[in-house]
């Protein structure tokens, strides 16, 4: 996990790179730190906590050091005390390294180092690499003298780069890092092995990071490099080699986003920006998928998500992978796949199925959604799924499609296909924007299938297009209207310690999704359940305390959500409905009502989500809790 930055060129770069840790912060905040080369000394400065400490530290050193790394850490190996956050060192002190991933092999190289006298100050996994690198430089010394003392005409001497990619050919496990030596003051190593890397290019200057917001206030032009790949970025270019010393030839591209979208524009919290960008982004899914010319009657589809039509053609089962927010999303995308596609779709935790895989079957497609596009679980879930199809046919073979934000992410370089949800970036750590663009995703996909596969009727397809496209002003109505409300009802709800969620058919998922917001970025204790099956068990829970949200819209489950709202109302629960505001029935059985536009039952997820999200986002807020960058968690998880 955590964010990495370099910078070599001709500015101090400390600034610079605490600007791009700044960018990163999402991928986790427990501790930070720099290290930079002057006068032939790296000088490494660390802190604990957020960056403002390590700004902080930084501000009593005013070095015009035009080479550095930074790091921002989210702890696997070891507690995120001072002692553990990156850079770390080799035992001289003139090797720094950032690292972002795991070692799997660390406890074997550190009793290997060790036996060779290297002492070990951190707990962490990444402190094998300085040492392995100060390792193979002294071995590579120690043959020099060799030769010397046998009076060998030549000796080879190893370069930094090759020094380094002789180490990471000894790592085993997913892992990105950035490293400077004492000795090459005029370079950065960097290398990536199934963890993001990304490199920009300046006028004299080039930056490397985990992911371009870090990027995007100096540069768009970059270049990410692929696994098993190393560059040496110097202030006169960057070359990029296979871990094999292979010299590759890449070309840097332009990246479409301006960094705008990377600031708060007003708001207080980036989440709350984001929820308020969600009209935006549903109308670019429409546009980018949506024949905006087609009318009721056309025989050709309405959608176009520029997949090849082999693709689906004779699906007959389709297993989708995920985790979190969009493991929620995942689950509407199977209730739209089979209800209208009639497809037969099976939602599975990434982290579960790659320890219990269903048995694969012919025509089967696999779909992993990750907003991301860089979360381990997801991808090595994917993988295994590559790896068993194997040996196929190229058709069955190509029958793997990604959903996901980032088109620049691993996944996206991964899988044959890919639907982009087009959010634009996220930085709040708890999904909003992206997943309402995850469902329109699976709203595309299943109509684009039922139209194929003509499970759906021309009228009830125009119906839901006619809906979809009307769903941006209803957002937009719903967040001026109502958002002032769900603020102050929020101000009831600061001191609570646990909050029920119930939805049944396609909004129990929303319901998951409520009580994950909330537990997410308020640390309230909250459980979403499919409302009918509270009375098997969780109704033990209730009393006065315990306020229930029960999604209500009108359908298919709409009287039954009511009884089971009415059977927890019998019980003291406070009861909010999120609900549209139509008659006597919802006022009298809830005590607050969170009035939702009526739209179709089967589009209702896309706005009954915007509420939860109001909601928790509120109660956060109202707590004094850190809503964008909460406690534990960091947005994109790149260790399994
Ligand atoms: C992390 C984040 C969650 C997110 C999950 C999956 O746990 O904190 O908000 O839903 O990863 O992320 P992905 O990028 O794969 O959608």
């Amino acid at each position: 996990m955590c964010g990495i930055v370099g910078y070599i060129g001709t500015q101090a770069a400390s600034e610079i790179l605490l600007a791009g840790l700044e960018k990163l912060e999402y991928r986790g905040y427990d501790s930070a730190g720099l290290a930079t080369i002057s006068e032939g000394q790296i000088t490494c400065v660390r802190a604990k906590g957020k960056l403002h400490n390590l700004r902080e530290k930084l501000a009593e050193i005013d070095s015009p050091a035009p080479i550095g790394i930074g790091h921002t850490r989210w702890a696997t190996h070891g507690k995120p005390e001072e002692y553990n956050a990156h850079p770390h060192l080799d035992n001289s002190g003139r090797i720094a390294v950032v690292q972002n991933g795991i070692v799997e092999n660390y406890r074997d190289l550190r009793k290997e180092l060790k036996a060779k006298g290297h002492k070990f100050v951190s707990d962490t996994d990444t402190e094998v690499i300085p040492h392995l690198i100060a390792e193979f430089f002294a071995e590579v010394k120690k043959e020099k003298e060799e030769e010397k003392e046998k009076k060998a005409e030549k000796i080879a001497d190893l370069s930094f780069l090759e020094v380094v990619s002789q180490v990471v050919n000894r790592l085993e496990g997913a892992f990105a890092i950035a490293v400077i030596c004492a000795d090459f003051p005029d370079e950065i190593i960097v290398a990536r092995q199934q963890a993001p890397l990304v490199i920009g290019f300046g006028a004299g200057e080039f930056f490397c990071a985990s992911d371009t917001p870090a990027l995007v206030s100096h540069t768009r032009t970059v270049l990410s490099l692929e696994n098993g790949e190393l560059a040496r970025l110097t202030p006169m270019g960057v070359e990029v080699y296979s871990f094999t010393g292979e010299r590759l030839k890449k070309s840097p591209r332009i990246l479409g986003w301006s960094p705008v979208l990377v600031e708060k524009q007003g708001f207080k919290h980036f989440m709350h920006k984001e929820i308020y960008e969600q009209p935006a982004v549903v109308r670019a899914c429409l546009e980018a998928y949506l024949d905006s010319e087609w009318q009721p009657g056309n025989p050709h589809s309405p959608i176009n998500l520029n997949l090849p039509k082999e693709l689906c053609a004779d699906v007959e089962q389709i297993s989708i992978l995920a985790c979190g927010t969009s493991w929620h999303a995942s689950l509407i995308g199977k209730y739209l796949l089979e209800q209208l596609a009639n497809i037969p779709t099976a939602v599975q935790y990434a982290s579960e199925y790659r320890y219990a895989p269903a048995p694969l079957t012919a025509n089967n497609l696999t779909i992993g959604v990750t907003q991301s596009g860089e979360t381990a679980d997801t991808l090595a879930a994917l993988g295994m799924e590559q790896q068993r199809r194997a040996g196929f046919t190229d058709k069955f073979r190509a029958r793997m499609l990604g959903i996901t934000n980032r088109t620049e992410s691993s996944i996206a370089h991964m899988m044959p296909h890919v639907i982009n949800t087009h959010a634009g970036i996220e930085i709040g750590v708890a999904a909003t924007k992206t997943f309402v663009t995850q469902l329109m995703a699976f709203y595309f996909l299943a109509l684009d299938l039922a139209h194929q596969r003509q499970t759906i009727s021309t009228e009830r397809l125009a119906e839901i297009i006619t809906g979809l496209r009307q769903l941006p002003a209803e957002i937009e109505k719903f967040l001026e209207i109502q958002e002032q409300y769900v603020e102050e009802l929020s101000h009831q709800f600061t001191d609570t310690q646990d909050f029920i969620f119930l939805g049944r058919g396609i909004n129990f998922p929303i319901a998951l999704e409520g009580a994950l917001k909330l537990k997410e970025i308020s640390y309230i204790h909250a459980e979403g359940y499919p409302a009918g099956e509270m009375k098997h068990g969780p109704i033990a829970l209730l009393d006065a305390k315990v306020p229930v949200v029960a999604i209500a819209m009108p359908g298919s489950v709409y009287e039954k959500v009511l009884s089971n709202a009415q059977e927890a109302k019998a019980r003291d629960a406070r009861l909010i409905g999120v609900t549209p505001k139509q008659g006597v029935a919802e006022a009298e059985i809830f005590d607050h009502v969170l009035p939702v536009p009526l739209v179709d039952e089967l589009l209702s997820p896309i706005v009954t989500v915007i509420p939860l999200q109001l909601l928790a986002y509120h109660i956060a807020a109202r707590r004094g809790l850190d809503v964008d960058q909460p406690r534990n968690l960091a947005k994109s998880v790149t260790v399994e």
